[in-house]
């Protein structure tokens, strides 16, 4: 049995009103302990409603899901449990930050978890290490803080309820090459550490590629696509046509082979580096 299974899982908006709208519709998959998700699809695809399905905050209107065996929505412990064990960083979370300093952010989530102080403030260090938010930082308003500082301490407040699965719905949205990167690497910090299954919702095709083994694609509430980046990116031309992309590196490999060249598909820079070397020293197929 899989660590986390979906199981036709069904859910819709505004029931009996004119904007009724069918978010999810028999959605079914699973993921491994210590995996790396990404989940990718067009704007109102059923994203967000699926993460917050994964912590019990939206309650499947068919199907179930399971973590480790137990449904999560059996009954009002499972419910606390699975915020618990899955942690969930919402689009633009920095939104949501209100403490009077960033310590008291980033301990509102273990005190919530009824530890004690001395426990709380080792969370919270260890936290702020995760993301690298500096010492000092954590007894100013989180208001007083750069975007990038925001976003860092609200991910931080997540992190340190060191949660099995930490989920996190678009943790780069709106940042700069440097802020992105910044909070990839934090990412790969807390799994290094923790072990923990990671699932990311993103737009960008190169942070899918290069951050996770499996894709999950899902198109107007349905899985399209789950597979890993090699297999997802095979379907360029089907990615195209659900409003989607393929990375730049997939792209140029496509555009070689319409000019004769024998190049196959890849997603990562190395990999387009190579290839091309490759074809520099071999020259044209045809
Ligand atoms: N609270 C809500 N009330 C009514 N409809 C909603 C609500 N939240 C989402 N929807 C609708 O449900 C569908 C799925 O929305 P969802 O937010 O899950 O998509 P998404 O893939 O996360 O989109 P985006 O990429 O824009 O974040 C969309 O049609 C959306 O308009
Ligand atoms: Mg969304």
């Amino acid at each position: 049995m899989a660590f986390i299974e979906v199981k036709n899982v069904s859910f819709g908006y505004g029931h009996k009103t004119p904007f009724e709208v069918q978010a999810l519709n028999n959605v079914s998959f699973s993921v491994e302990k210590g995996e790396c998700i990404s989940v990718i699809g067009h704007t109102g695809s059923g994203k967000s409603t699926l993460m917050q399905m994964l912590n019990a905050l939206i309650k499947p209107e068919a199907g179930e899901i399971l973590i480790n065996g137990k449904n999560i929505n059996a009954d009002k412990k499972s419910v606390s449990a699975a915020r618990f064990t899955v942690g969930l960083c919402f689009q633009y979370p920095e939104y949501q930050l209100f403490g009077e300093t960033c310590f008291e952010d980033i301990a509102f989530g273990p005190r919530n978890m009824g530890l004690n102080e001395e426990e709380v403030k080792k969370r919270v260090l260890q936290a702020a290490g995760f993301v690298h938010l500096k010492t000092e930082k954590l007894d100013v308003s989180p208001f007083d803080l750069s975007g990038g500082q925001k976003r860092r301490c609200a991910i931080a407040g997540v992190m340190a309820m060191l949660p099995e699965v930490l989920i996190l719905d678009e943790p780069t949205a709106g940042l700069d090459p440097s802020g992105r990167e910044s909070v990839l690497r934090m990412i790969e910090r807390y799994r290094e550490h923790t072990g923990a299954t990671v699932i990311l919702v993103t737009h960008s095709m190169e942070i899918a590629a290069q951050m996770s083994n499996r894709i999950l694609v899902l198109n107007k509430g349905e899985i399209a696509y789950y597979g890993t980046p090699q297999e997802i990116f095979s379907h360029s031309n089907e990615l195209i046509s659900m409003g989607l992309n393929v990375p730049s590196f997939t792209k140029i490999m496509i555009a070689l082979r319409r000019l004769g060249y024998n190049a196959q598909d890849v997603y990562t820079v190395e990999e387009a580096a190579k290839q091309i070397g490759a074809l520099i020293r071999g020259g044209r197929d045809t």
